[in-house]
């Protein structure tokens, strides 16, 4: 009892002396960073959220949005976050490893038959779970923002997985991905985001996975002769704060903004696959790639040489999260 009663002492203590963020009068200030141009997924929801909040919160809440790695990259984004430094971000389910093992899920290859299924997936309570894996690191997910599924390139053609073989590709910072280049004999490189067009252009990598949107906006086409739209794997978004600050305003402030982040959240998962279809269009016609269409057959053979990363990633994810997540494919 008394134990418990210090505890809760202690939590009043902690949430009072968060930095209710502003002094008095001044809006509180939302720094919304991220490592992607203006123009695509995750850009325009950013955008769309500081619109909103202009909107709707004048005077109480200041969104400042920073992307391509102007205020920091996504190898320090986390910790500018856990800092106060930063008070939102949208990495990559990528680049969550080291707070929690379970979101790797989304990195199994071929585990998602289309982004619906992801859609589906992330609809479904466990991965509304999954938002709050975090949380012993005070991290406080909000939202899933789609981007799209990724497609591989190169500076050869990739049409069987053999072809990938002694290639460094670039990639994040996920032990499944990594594990899923190793698997067809490929060097993985991890990079960050802002370094990928240059490595790419000066060969220090030979390849990549990203959704289209990525590929265009960083003009990786220009560098990668080859694309092979192999849809392998996906590369969504998880809008992140700390639940020192999402706690510390005020409720009727904190409410709005929850509900303009359910808001952007609908318009970016609705209009993510369009924009890659669009930039998918783009790169038909700079005429800078060769786009690989796999068979059906072609497109089994990279599914059998990655599958066995499932199953040696089955315990730091759990099995039931990864049967979750199978459940959402139509074909069994
Ligand atoms: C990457 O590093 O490739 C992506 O996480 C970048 C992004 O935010 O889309």
């Amino acid at each position: 009892m008394y134990k418990s009663c210090v505890a809760a002492v202690l939590a009043a203590l902690y949430w009072l002396s968060a930095p209710a963020s502003a002094a008095e009068g001044e809006p509180i200030v939302i720094k919304f960073a991220h490592v992607v141009a203006d123009d695509t997924p995750k850009g325009k929801g950013a955008l769309m959220f500081q619109k909103l909040v202009e909107e709707r919160l004048a005077g109480k809440v200041k969104v400042e949005v920073y992307p391509n790695s102007t205020l920091v990259g996504d190898a320090d984004e986390m910790q500018a976050l856990l800092d106060g430094k930063v008070q939102m971000l949208a990495p990559s389910l990528s680049k969550f490893d080291k707070y929690t093992k379970k979101l790797q899920v989304f990195d199994l290859p071929f585990l998602f038959d289309d982004e619906a299924a992801v859609q589906r997936f992330q609809n479904r309570e466990t991965s509304r779970d999954l938002l709050r894996s975090m949380a012993d690191s005070g991290i406080y997910g909000l939202a899933y923002w789609n981007n799209g599924l990724k497609q591989l390139s190169a500076t050869r053609a990739l049409v069987n997985p053999e072809d990938a073989a002694g290639l460094a590709f670039r990639i994040q910072p996920s032990a499944v991905l990594e594990a899923q280049f190793n698997a067809v004999g490929a060097k993985p490189v991890r990079l960050a985001f802002s370094e990928v067009y240059k490595s790419l252009q000066s060969g220090v990598v030979q390849g990549a996975e990203n959704p289209w949107s990525n590929i265009v906006s960083q003009k990786m086409n220009t560098v990668q002769p080859f694309i092979t739209e192999s849809n392998h794997g996906v590369l969504n978004y998880m809008l992140v704060t700390t639940s020192k600050f999402w706690m510390s305003m005020p409720f009727a402030v904190r409410s709005e903004l929850e509900n303009i982040v359910l808001e952007v959240t609908q318009t970016v998962n609705k209009e993510a696959a369009a924009l890659n279809q669009r930039d998918r269009e783009r790169i038909l016609a700079s005429g800078t790639s060769k786009l690989i269409t796999l068979t059906p057959e072609q497109r089994q053979a990279w599914r059998e040489k990655m599958m066995p990363v499932w199953k040696a990633y089955e315990a730091d994810i759990g099995a039931d999260v990864i049967r979750a997540a199978m459940t959402v494919n139509r074909r069994r």
